[in-house]
């Protein structure tokens, strides 16, 4: 029976086992290149044992950045900034494990402060820039007002995530994931709720979600040796917003543009949404994804128990779990999701004399 630890093919890629790591910004980057930091983070993911590990938010032009301190593949030195920390990242990491980049464009959620710094829109004296988006509509009030994007820049824009893509190629990523998920800019043009446009860009779901659809065209053009994977808010919980009807639409015209995994999350596009949260509360929305699309699907959301993630897999709800915040608190958590599940699970020799520690704890838990 297919199970946590079951080895599973993602479009060019064998992953020893169906444990993501999820993507998570850092705010730790100086003009988007990586630092000591990610070199740091960067392998001790790579240790943990997950069979992929999706880095953080990494962002195509400068002033797609969320924050001064998100990462990007926009320059010279961001590409060997990355290309240096996932050298040593690699060096260590378990066999098997690939490493990806999740290629985006904050559009009007970009020029923020960092989460510790308060979030929120940066202010007149913090530098903050001009945003752009899908239309001129702010994220919520006392937010930035974008400048909507007109065609030439749009074209420019698929042009500059085609580059990042080659620059990960390059640094030596093994895949890339298009962030169309969580109000950034992909989203923004996919969901009625941020996009108003009345040119091809706009109106129906076939017009907002082009740029999509056409950025994975022309990331897979770009960059035939990286596999490429995208994310979705699914739906946009707001009257009104992205359902999951036509998020299995986007997925579907994702995956005939050579999308190889779906990895479904949900909201971040309005401050009106109304988010049932809780254990798994996301799996549903990757169990419907899965069945209008032929590509393995991720879910992702609250799933912090070994248990609970090998049930997501056994069930055929999803064939990969991402795991995020509980891999922060715990960076071997698929070490102590081996020893609860009974598997045998490759540590890194240095560390093997304390790789039966967590079988003793789950015991004792
Ligand atoms: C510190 C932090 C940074 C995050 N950054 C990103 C990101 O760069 N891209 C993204 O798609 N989601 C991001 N997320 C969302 C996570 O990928 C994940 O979807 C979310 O945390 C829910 O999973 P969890 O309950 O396992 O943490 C971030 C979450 C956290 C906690």
């Amino acid at each position: 029976m297919t199970d946590l630890f079951s080895p599973v093919t993602v479009g060019t890629l064998d992953l020893p086992n169906r444990i993501a790591i999820a993507p998570m910004c850092q705010y730790s980057a100086n003009d988007g290149s990586a630092t000591d930091w990610h070199l740091f983070h960067w392998t001790n993911l790579g240790l943990s044992g997950a069979g992929m590990v999706t880095v953080e938010m990494t962002n195509v032009e400068r002033r797609g950045r969320i924050s001064h301190g998100c990462h990007g593949l926009y320059s010279d030195a961001n590409e060997d900034a990355a290309k240096r920390a996932l050298i040593a990242a690699k060096r260590v990491a378990n066999p098997g494990t690939v490493f990806g980049a999740q290629l985006a464009h904050a559009g009007r959620k970009a020029s923020c402060r960092r989460p510790w710094e308060g979030g929120g829109p940066l202010m007149p004296d913090e530098d903050p820039w001009q945003t752009v988006s899908a239309s001129a509509l702010p994220f919520d009030t006392d937010w930035h007002t974008p400048r909507a994007l007109t065609e030439a820049e749009i074209l420019k824009t698929i042009e500059k995530f085609a580059e990042a893509a080659r620059r990960a190629e390059r640094a030596g990523f093994d895949f890339v994931e298009l962030h169309g998920a969580h109000g950034y800019l992909l989203h923004q043009f996919i969901s009625p709720l941020s996009n108003h446009r009345t040119d091809d860009w706009g109106g129906p779901l076939e017009n907002r979600m082009r740029l999509a659809v056409e950025v994975a065209k022309a990331v897979r053009k770009a960059a035939p040796g990286l596999m490429l994977g995208a994310r979705l808010s699914v739906k946009d919980w707001v009257d009104g917003g992205l359902t999951e009807e036509e998020s299995v639409e986007v997925a579907k015209a994702l995956e005939a543009a050579g999308v190889s995994y779906i990895c479904c999350s949900s909201g971040g596009n309005s401050p009106k949404q109304r988010i049932p949260a809780g254990p798994g509360y996301q799996v549903h929305l990757a169990e419907y994804v899965k069945k209008h699309v032929g590509i393995p699907v991720r879910a992702v959301g609250m799933i912090d128990q070994p248990r609970q993630a090998d049930d997501i897999i056994r069930q055929g709800r999803a064939d990969i779990v991402a795991i995020g915040r509980a891999v922060l608190a715990d960076p071997h958590w698929p070490w102590r999701a081996a020893a609860a599940l009974g598997h045998e699970m490759p540590v890194a020799k240095q560390y093997e004399r304390a790789a039966h520690l967590p079988a003793g704890w789950e015991k004792a838990a």
